[in-house]
């Protein structure tokens, strides 16, 4: 089965709307030739909706880093996933290590998310992955599995197709260091098995999952000829249009 790569920007709490559009004017003279890889972005909230114009010009689809779970209500501060689909945003990204540890994200909460997300039309990136500390205690698949499970919990089969998994290792994230292609490829052919024992094996065969972790243009190419890798989630160096550039040729 063929899956279409993804390469995907999460830009975090950085940039100004003035620099994401000079990002895309970077990007957009210089990206020719890739049109086979599925390009997002995922400013913050009050970006998406300004630079939307020319990142459709540029082939670049937009998310948002999280949502809120309830359709609407008195939640001070929030974002709803229709606000979402109204600015523009086509995707989302939902239990970041980042909401995980920093604001206490639980998988029962992400898993309201991933829901509402596919309820609003979002198209949701479940991120997974194990602490150093899991890992040393060699807990990592006990951990991704729980993620997986508890995260896509009472998702219709059918909506599983709209779903891209995201495996970042959180001691991998901003650390400068990579997994090996072979540990990857290995949590990735795991995250596959687990999909289709729970689900069906169409679902885990089609259902794209992506790497994240200090990928950079010199460890990309090496990640991305891995069979189970569809692609990267890039933190740090998706901030250079050049470096992302860069990242984008190593497919
Ligand atoms: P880095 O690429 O900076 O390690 O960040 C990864 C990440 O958190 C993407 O969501």
């Amino acid at each position: 089965m063929s899956r279409k790569k993804i390469l995907a920007g999460n830009w975090k709490m950085y940039k100004s709307i003035n620099e994401a559009r000079n990002w895309i004017r970077v990007f957009q003279g210089s990206k020719k030739g890739v049109l086979h890889v599925d390009i997002l972005l995922f400013p913050a909230y009050t970006t998406i909706y300004p630079i939307g114009k020319e990142a459709s010009k540029a082939n670049i689809s937009l998310g948002a880093q999280n949502l809120h779970e309830a359709e609407e209500g008195a939640y001070t501060g929030e974002v709803s996933g229709k606000m979402l689909v109204e600015a523009g945003a086509d995707w989302v990204l939902i239990g970041h290590s980042e909401r995980r540890i920093l604001f206490g994200e639980h998988d029962e909460r992400i898993n309201l998310k991933v829901l509402r997300a596919l309820i609003s039309g979002l198209k949701p990136i479940l991120c997974v992955g194990e602490t150093l500390e899991e890992r040393e205690a060699n807990q990592q698949e006990d951990v991704v599995r729980r993620q997986l499970i508890e995260g896509l919990k009472d998702i219709h089969p059918d909506d599983l197709y709209q779903v891209v998994i995201a495996y970042e290792p959180v001691w991998a994230i901003g650390t400068g260091q990579t997994a090996t292609p072979q540990d990857a490829q290995e949590m990735h052919s795991f995250i596959r098995s687990i999909i289709g024992s729970q689900w069906k094996s169409r679902i885990a065969e089609s259902i794209r999952i992506l790497y994240g972790g200090s990928v950079k243009p010199d460890n990309a190419k090496e990640l991305f000829a891995c069979p189970d890798i569809d692609g990267g989630l890039v933190g740090g160096a998706s901030l250079k249009a050049e470096t992302f550039l860069s990242i984008l040729r190593a497919f």
